[in-house]
């Protein structure tokens, strides 16, 4: 068995903005139980030290060098069911309320990334396997192929790097290459890692990485086209022998009707409709809905981004807007989209409530109490929030793209087979006609309805079956 590190941006159950932490919360217990050992790093922003500071123990004290300057670096500590967590503190990089977002973005990730290699040497421990994920981490086989190359701990790791969206890919100026991360001119000079006038860490990794993943087969695909490569398709058709799609699971104890400590009514397959039903009326009590318990009741928990295709709602309303349905919104995001459901809900008083920020308890809530979620995505590497529907037992929408397409079974109304709807064109019709399809199934057909809530919840969402795939990728490579 192998010693795995990983090294992220965001990982359950200390930081999470979106599926990557639940990735880095999940799948690494997973490992452990396949036999690994397996430690994540993770940057200790400040809401970890808030709320964590006190279990954790100080490893180590030691400097890299940053802008020709000696920094300091201090690493944290703690287990997790069996998984150690590693934290890199900088007051000055990390040590501010947001966790993204701010100009200095790829200095404070060239910093965690040196930080990472450097920890080894002081800990004299070196993973067999280095997984790094997103654009954050995607210097890490560079820096450690470029600048260690004459010391052996260093170049026996193998490199693993996992794209978690190609649409966010750390472009920043070429200078860093020098002032940040300690590289030489010559890999933007051979194209390695420059993207236009400056270099990209998305790219780097894709470049430098032992094996290449993504978070479904079909986006393993859909990022070799220029619809969906976000111009990195010809680099990722360069890698595409190393290139593989594994799609993501979840926490199925974290996300278990029967057990979840955020709901009233707790349920299992026998007593889902029923139990759905007392779920969604407190739901209504809390978000000041009309109480009804009968009626249909459509879900969105989700970052509101142009990928998500929540666009194709807002224009299509008008048309369904009559037709005896609910909706819950819960996200934030991009303030066009904001806005936009703030105007919904006022206009539509009992009917559509749009709950504005992040909240892990009301997102399991609105899972449990929907009878449709909602993920009309423009484009989905996997997309976890349909796994946890169906957990919940509350039918998918999607739209066929990435991993909702190896996720989600479209209902088949001959075959009596499906765990979900689907659609394909990226037209607000297009989702109108399969909810239309959904309501009308939902009112009228309910042998139908419940055959397919059956069915979602019998659906494997655990990440059991794809830890053993990154099992295999790793052993791939040890064993070369
Ligand atoms: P992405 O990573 O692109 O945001 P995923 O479907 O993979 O999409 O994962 C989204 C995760 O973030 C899910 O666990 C979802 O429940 C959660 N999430 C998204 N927005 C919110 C929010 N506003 N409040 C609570 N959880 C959220
Ligand atoms: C990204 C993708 C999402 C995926 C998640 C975890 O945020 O947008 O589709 O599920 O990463 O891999």
């Amino acid at each position: 068995m192998a010693t795995i590190w990983m090294a992220a941006s965001e990982a359950l159950p200390f930081v999470k903005t979106g599926g990557l932490g639940d990735v880095i919360g999940s799948l690494p217990h997973e490992l452990v139980k396949k036999g690994h050992e397996v430690c994540v790093v993770l940057p200790l922003y400040l809401p970890i030290a808030k709320q964590h500071h006190q279990d954790f123990s100080l490893e180590l004290v030691f400097q890299i060098s940053m802008k020709y300057q000696d920094v300091p670096v201090q690493v944290w500590s703690v287990f997790v069911k069996d998984v150690k967590f590693y934290f890199i503190e900088h007051q000055g990089y990390f040590e501010r309320e947001n966790i993204y977002g701010y100009a200095d973005d790829g200095e404070r990730f060239a910093y965690f990334q040196k930080a990472v290699l450097e920890m080894m040497k002081h800990l004299h421990c070196f993973p067999d396997i280095l997984h790094a994920h997103d654009w954050h981490t995607g210097m890490l086989p560079v820096l450690c192929k470029e600048l260690y190359t004459m010391d052996d701990r260093y170049r026996n790791i193998k490199h693993v790097y996992t794209i978690h969206n190609l649409a966010y890919q750390g472009n920043f100026e070429v200078d860093m290459l020098d002032s940040c991360l300690g590289l030489g001119y010559h890999i933007y000079e051979n194209g390695n890692v420059r993207f236009d006038t400056g270099i990209s860490f998305m790219k780097a990794g894709i470049v430098y990485a032992d094996k290449v993943s993504t978070v479904s087969p079909t986006y393993a695909q859909e990022i070799l086209t220029s619809q969906y490569g976000e111009r990195l398709e010809s680099v990722l058709r360069l890698r595409q022998e190393d290139l593989v799609g594994i799609i993501n699971g979840i926490d199925i104890e974290e996300w278990n009707p029967m057990h979840d400590s955020n709901l009233s009514y707790h349920y299992h397959k026998e007593n889902v409709t029923c139990m759905k039903r007392k779920n969604k009326v407190m739901l209504q009590k809390e978000l000041g809905l009309c109480e009804d318990e009968q009626v249909l009741m459509v879900g969105v928990v989700s970052r509101l981004t142009w990928q998500k295709g929540l666009s194709l709602l807002l224009e299509g309303w008008h048309q369904i807007c009559e037709s005896p349905i609910q909706l819950v919104i819960l996200g934030s995001g991009e303030v066009s989209l904001e806005e936009q459901f703030m105007r919904l809900e006022s206009e539509n008083r009992g009917k559509v409530v749009f709950y504005k920020g992040y909240s892990e308890e009301l997102a399991h809530r609105i899972y449990a109490a929907s009878d449709l979620f909602l993920m009309p995505s423009l484009f989905e590497p996997c997309g976890l929030s349909q796994l946890i529907s169906m957990r919940y037992g509350t039918l998918p929408v999607v739209r066929e793209t990435g991993g909702l397409k190896d996720t989600v079974q479209a209902y088949n109304i001959f075959e009596k087979t499906g765990n979900g709807f689907c659609f394909t064109d990226y037209h607000a019709q297009s989702l109108l006609q399969v909810l239309q399809l959904a309501i009308d199934l939902y009112y009228q057909n309910r042998d139908d309805w419940e055959m397919l809530v059956q069915h979602a919840m019998d659906t494997d969402v655990s990440f059991q079956k794809s830890a053993s795939l990154y099992h295999e990728l790793y052993m791939q490579l040890i064993e070369k």
